[in-house]
């Protein structure tokens, strides 16, 4: 910078930027501890507090590894002190110091570092910083929209730093794991074709082929198991995947997984694997035990007692269904549910004098507003076993008394119906089970329930009436099912499995279909004609032709793994660049529009949409 008219001089000039010179950080802020009393080391970080003591100068200098104190007296070091004072939050600097017991009543127990401090010698000025937009503390004080919009700062929080040090644990351990369990890691392209993974995708124009597209991979599902067929016999990757779908607090458009992938086995072999690695990676990167075999539950199950495929065992409270109870009921809207293949299932709490009637019709409003259910029937069931429920005169003895002998009815009960389609009714009291059991402490005391769920179907009815697949097409059915594909497709049991930790589905994974005519046959029932079948995946299907051995393989996803390890509540606090909830990057401002002349090269042209100019 020249010196021109205005610039200040004397004592108070702003001291000018300068290099590191010779000097080189010997020590990490964080790390500066009792064992180093009386040694001259060079520090260097952000300045993430100053207070002038008159006359003495405190900078809590703060890098990744924490903060340390650094003290600037004038009669140790003149200069350095001088240039004390100018420096203001977030500023970079370099300090050398000899490291000096802190007088006992400064002792920070808080700190790691709370014990020492750093009597500075010398101090250089590495850069200035413009002040921060909200304080870089453990809690910014912040709207998430400001956080992610200055994103250098938020990472600079304590819990971001110590949420990307978890993840990169998380990477360290997983892959030492499957390395030592027999995996190759390989990588697939991420210009790739699309896939079936239920999704929209994400398209990448090609400037070579005008007016064709890339895919980018929802997941290496079909890589990998080609790689599978190339004879690579255990695959892993840590894949990035994409995933034009709405967002939710454990959704993001790109995301990673930890993608694995074996062959010659059953699903005996694979679920191994997947304890290992989780119960590695909780280890490793956690310092957490989980006991483990994992407990079991097939998909079935889960949804009878649950109403969820993945269930938080720790909540007590479960569902009873109660269908058959209500054929013949004179309950209307029971009869009726139950007449269009609906059910109707039942969640009994016991001893639930807490749950007020005000609070029950708090329930009642939010399942009719944010479940989408019609309402929702209940019955407390009083002293001497009376009823007290608006559905109470519309239920003959007998159904009554059916009821209290399934759902074990005890005065003081209060039980909640819901009669529905299916997923609607297992949806709505699924999601009570859990509110409610929290709220009322019906939770038994683990910090952890890992959860393997067991054969998900192949099928499901799609709204035509017609089948579509549950998680992918190439799930291979549980082996003595195979028959029901000629009969009963709905009734076909895949071999998917599912890993489930405390109600968050960790990964997915199945085996898969190795023979081309089982394979053919699932396109089939999918609706798919020969010739689209073909179309789409006759690459794959040729692939099975070529000598494709028995496989199967599984996806965790890195981010939800991490954010509960974390105990973070959202995806965006484990990924160091996440996007909105509207698909934003705030930092980048992206996505965003290009020049006319790169859609030219694309041969691209945007036509607006009616009403759009
Ligand atoms: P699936 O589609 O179930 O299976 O994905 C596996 C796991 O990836 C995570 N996940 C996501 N995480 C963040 N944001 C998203 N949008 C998102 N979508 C999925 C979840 C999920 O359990 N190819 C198969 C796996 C296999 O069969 O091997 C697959 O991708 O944790």
């Amino acid at each position: 910078m020249s010196d021109g008219p205005f610039s200040a001089r004397g004592p108070e000039a702003m001291p000018g930027l300068e290099g590191m010179g010779s000097l080189r950080r010997t020590h990490a802020c964080g790390r500066v501890t009792k064992a180093l009393v009386g040694s001259e080391i060079v520090v260097a970080g952000w300045a993430h507090r100053r207070r002038d003591h008159g006359g003495v100068i405190f900078v809590d200098l703060r890098d990744r590894e924490g903060l340390v104190q650094v003290v600037f007296k004038p009669e140790v070091a003149r200069a350095a002190h001088e240039r004390a004072s100018h420096v203001r939050s977030e500023w970079v600097v370099l300090v050398r110091g000899v490291v000096e017991h802190r007088s006992p009543e400064t002792v920070n127990p808080k700190l790691a570092t709370g014990e020492v401090e750093i009597t500075a010698h010398e101090l250089r000025i590495l850069n200035s910083a413009t002040p921060p937009p909200f304080a870089i503390e453990e809690d910014s004080g912040a709207e998430e929209t400001v956080r992610l919009r200055h994103r250098i700062h938020d990472l600079r929080r304590p819990p971001l730093q110590r949420a990307l040090h978890l993840r990169h644990l998380v990477f360290q351990s997983a892959r030492r794991t499957l390395t030592d369990l027999g995996f190759f890691e390989i990588e697939t392209p991420i210009l790739a074709k699309s896939t079936p993974e239920g999704a929209r995708d994400f398209l990448v124009p090609s400037r070579l082929q005008p007016g064709s597209f890339y895919a980018l991979p929802q997941s290496p599902q079909i890589l990998k198991q080609l790689l599978m067929i190339s004879g690579f016999d255990r695959y892993f990757q840590i894949a990035r995947c994409f995933r034009d779908e709405d967002l939710r607090a454990d959704r993001q458009l790109e995301f990673t997984q930890i993608d694995l992938e074996m062959s010659f086995v059953g699903v005996e072999d694979v679920l191994p694997v997947l304890e290992e690695l989780v119960v590695r990676v909780w280890r490793e990167a956690g310092g957490i035990e989980l006991a483990h075999p994992f407990p079991r539950i097939s998909y079935e199950e889960a949804m009878r007692r649950y109403g969820v495929d993945k269930p938080d065992t720790r909540v007590l409270l479960e569902l009873v269904d109660l269908t058959h109870v209500f054929r013949e009921t004179e309950l209307r809207a029971f009869r009726s549910a139950v007449e269009q293949q609906g059910i109707v299932k039942c969640l009994p709490i016991h001893d639930a004098s807490a749950l007020s009637r005000g609070e029950i019709d708090r329930l009642e409003a939010f399942v009719k507003k944010e479940l989408g259910g019609r309402g929702l029937a209940w019955a407390r069931i009083g002293e001497e076993g009376a009823w007290q429920s608006p559905i109470a005169k519309f239920l003959s003895e007998r159904e009554r008394s059916e009821i209290v002998g399934r759902t074990e009815a005890r005065p003081g009960s209060v039980l909640f119906f819901a009669a529905d389609e299916p997923a609607k009714a297992n949806a709505i009291l699924g999601r009570l089970r859990v509110d409610l059991g929290r709220q009322l402490g019906r939770v038994d005391g683990r910090a952890w329930a890992p959860l393997l769920v067991l054969n998900f179907p192949v099928f499901e009815r799609d709204e035509e009436g017609g089948f579509t697949y549950m998680h992918m097409p190439f799930v291979a059915p549980v082996e003595e099912d195979l028959p029901l594909l000629e009969t009963e497709p709905e009734r076909v049991r895949g071999t998917h499995y599912d890993v489930v930790l405390n109600g968050v589905e960790l990964g997915s994974g199945s085996l898969r279909n190795h023979r081309s005519d089982v394979q053919r046959r699932i396109f089939e029932i999918l609706g798919y004609s020969k010739a689209d079948a073909e179309e789409r995946f006759g690459f794959m299907l040729n692939a099975l032709d070529a000598g494709a051995p028995p496989h199967g393989g599984f996806a965790f996803g890195v981010d939800r793994l991490v954010m509960l390890l974390a105990g973070a509540e959202s995806l965006r606090d484990v990924i160091a660049f996440p996007k909105t909830q509207r698909g934003q990057d705030l930092l980048l401002d992206s996505p965003s529009f290009v020049s006319a002349a790169q859609l030219d090269e694309l041969s691209l042209r945007i036509v607006p949409r009616e009403g759009e100019t």
